[in-house]
């Protein structure tokens, strides 16, 4: 997937928050020790997610599917290849932070094995409404 297409599935799903361009997405995948992985193809559309790993811990930093390709499974087969990819790379543990009014994300991230350990009071910017909590979740990769 081209970092252009990336930064539009990003836009897309990231309507009531700030999108990341395809500038910061080069950038990130510049740092050191942060990987992306992608589900789907031209036909059926799009997931991607980044991720990183250090010192043993892994962090899912994004994750997306293309509005028209939900529903179809890409976004778990996104996360599986995150979590393959994090458990190579030698993390034992994964984190992620997840909106607490994104009911498909929770949904997805518990039914993969993810669990609540924490939240963070008005953590993501609206535009239009109050901020709201992010929920943290941990899950063992391997
Ligand atoms: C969350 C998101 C990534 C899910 O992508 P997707 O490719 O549609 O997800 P999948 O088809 O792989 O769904 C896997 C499971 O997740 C859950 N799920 C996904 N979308 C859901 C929805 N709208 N409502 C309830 N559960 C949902 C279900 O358990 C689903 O399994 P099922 O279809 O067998 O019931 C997608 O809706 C998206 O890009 N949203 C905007 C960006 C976002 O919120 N990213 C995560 C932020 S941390």
């Amino acid at each position: 997937m081209t970092i252009d297409e990336m930064a539009a599935i990003h836009a897309a799903a990231f309507d009531r928050g700030r999108p990341w361009g395809a500038a910061e997405l080069r950038e990130l995948l510049r740092t050191p020790d942060t990987f992306c992985v992608e589900a789907g193809n031209a036909e059926t559309g799009r997931c991607f997610a980044i991720g990183r790993v250090a010192a043993g811990e892994a962090e899912l930093l994004t994750l997306a599917t293309a509005p028209a390709a939900r529903r179809r499974g890409l976004a778990r087969a996104c996360l599986a290849a995150f979590l393959a990819e994090a458990a190579a790379r030698g993390a034992a543990e994964a984190f992620l932070e997840v909106a607490a009014d994104n009911a498909p994300a929770l949904a997805l991230y518990r039914a993969a094995g993810f669990r609540r350990v924490g939240r963070r009071e008005r953590y993501y910017r609206r535009a239009e409404s109050a901020p709201a909590d992010a929920i943290v979740m941990r899950c063992a990769p391997a």
